[in-house]
C-alpha cells in the first residue's frame, strides 16, 4: 500500500494508474475507522481496481471547536485497517499542505443545505464541500463512495458534482449497524455506558417508523411521530423529518425512497441516522 501526502503525488498517481487502464474509486474519511468505513472500503473495490482512502480530520467542518479537539485519532490502527483490506493507496495529508496559511477558497453548495444538518451546524457543509472538491480534485476518481449514515452530505456532494461538472460517479453504500441497531459511527466511542444504551433508541424509533410504512401507513405525521415517541424523555431531539431523497423537501405522504432523518443529542453528544422507506 503506498502512503501519499502530497495532492500532486497523489494526482500523478491517479493519472498513471488510469492510463494504465485501471479505474480508481476514492473514499474520503476522517479516520477512526470501523465497519462502516471497511464497508465503502469493499464497495470500492468492487467497482475500482485501485483504490484510494482519504484519512483527513477537517477542520473547516468541525462547528465546534470541542467536537474537533476532541474528535478520536487512531492513526496506527487505521493504516493497519488499509492494509489489510487491500487498499492501494492511503492519502493523508497534513493540514498545512490541505489548508496553507494563504488558503482563501470555499465552495458553498446553496440549497440543499440550508436545513437540518445545514441549521443546525452553521458552515459545516461548506467545510465538507471545500474538502471534498480538493480530495476530488487531487486523485482524480473515476468513483467515489460515500456512506447513507450521512444522507445529507451525500446529497450535497452528489449536487456539487454535479453542478461542477466534475467527472466522478458517486455511489452511496448502505449503512452499517451495530447488532442492536445503532448506526456506527467514530463519535459512538464517546458515548457512556449509559448513553450507549440510550442511543439504541434512534434506530429502534426509525425502524418502528419503517414498520408502519410497510404496514401501509403513508401520513406523515404519524410515521414521524413512531419515531419521536420511541425517543422521547429520553433523547434531545434536534428534528425527525421525512424528505424526497433528491431535494430534501419535506414531504406530505410519505413513498418508497423517501428517507426519514434523524439528529438528536444523548449527554452533549451528537448523533444523527435515516431510513429509506422501502416496501
Ligand atoms: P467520516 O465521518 O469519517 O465518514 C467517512 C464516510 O464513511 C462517509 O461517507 C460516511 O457517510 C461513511 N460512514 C460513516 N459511518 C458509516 C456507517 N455506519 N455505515 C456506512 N458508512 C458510514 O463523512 C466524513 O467522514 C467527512 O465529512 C468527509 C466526507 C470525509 C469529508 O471530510
Amino acid at each position: 500500500m503506498r502512503i501519499v501526502e502530497a495532492a500532486r503525488e497523489l494526482s500523478d498517481l491517479s493519472y498513471a494508474v488510469k492510463q494504465g487502464g485501471q479505474k480508481v474509486a476514492l473514499v474520503p474519511t476522517m479516520g477512526a475507522l470501523h465497519e462502516g468505513h471497511r464497508s465503502l472500503i469493499h464497495m470500492a473495490q468492487q467497482h475500482g481496481e485501485f483504490v484510494i482512502v482519504s484519512i483527513f480530520v477537517n477542520r473547516l467542518q468541525f462547528n465546534n471547536e470541542e467536537d474537533f479537539e476532541t474528535y478520536p485519532v487512531t492513526l496506527e490502527d487505521d493504516i493497519a485497517i488499509c492494509r489489510s483490506s487491500g487498499v492501494s493507496a492511503l492519502y493523508m495529508p497534513s493540514s498545512k499542505s490541505m489548508y496553507p496559511e494563504s488558503f482563501a477558497t470555499s465552495v458553498e453548495v446553496s440549497g440543499l443545505t440550508a436545513r437540518f444538518e445545514g441549521a443546525s451546524r452553521p458552515g459545516h457543509f461548506s467545510g465538507v464541500t471545500t474538502v471534498v472538491t480538493k480530495l476530488l480534485t487531487a486523485s482524480a476518481p473515476d468513483i467515489a463512495i460515500f456512506g447513507q449514515k450521512d444522507f445529507q452530505q451525500f446529497a450535497v456532494l452528489r449536487k456539487l458534482v454535479d453542478d461542477l461538472d466534475i467527472p466522478t460517479e458517486m455511489m452511496m453504500a448502505p449503512t452499517i449497524r451495530e447488532e442492536d441497531g445503532l448506526a456506527l459511527s467514530s463519535r459512538n466511542v464517546r458515548l457512556s455506558a449509559e448513553s450507549r444504551q440510550l442511543a439504541v433508541l434512534i434506530s429502534q424509533g426509525l425502524f418502528h417508523s419503517l414498520s408502519l410504512f410497510q404496514s401501509g401507513i403513508r401520513d406523515r405525521q404519524e410515521l414521524i411521530e413512531a419515531a419521536r415517541q420511541t425517543c422521547i424523555g429520553e433523547i434531545e431531539i434536534d428534528y425527525i423529518a421525512i424528505v424526497d431523497p433528491q431535494t430534501l423537501e419535506s414531504v406530505s405522504e410519505a413513498h418508497v425512497g423517501d428517507v426519514l432523518l434523524f439528529a438528536g443529542t444523548i449527554d452533549g453528544i451528537r448523533l444523527i441516522d435515516n431510513i429509506i422507506f422501502c416496501a
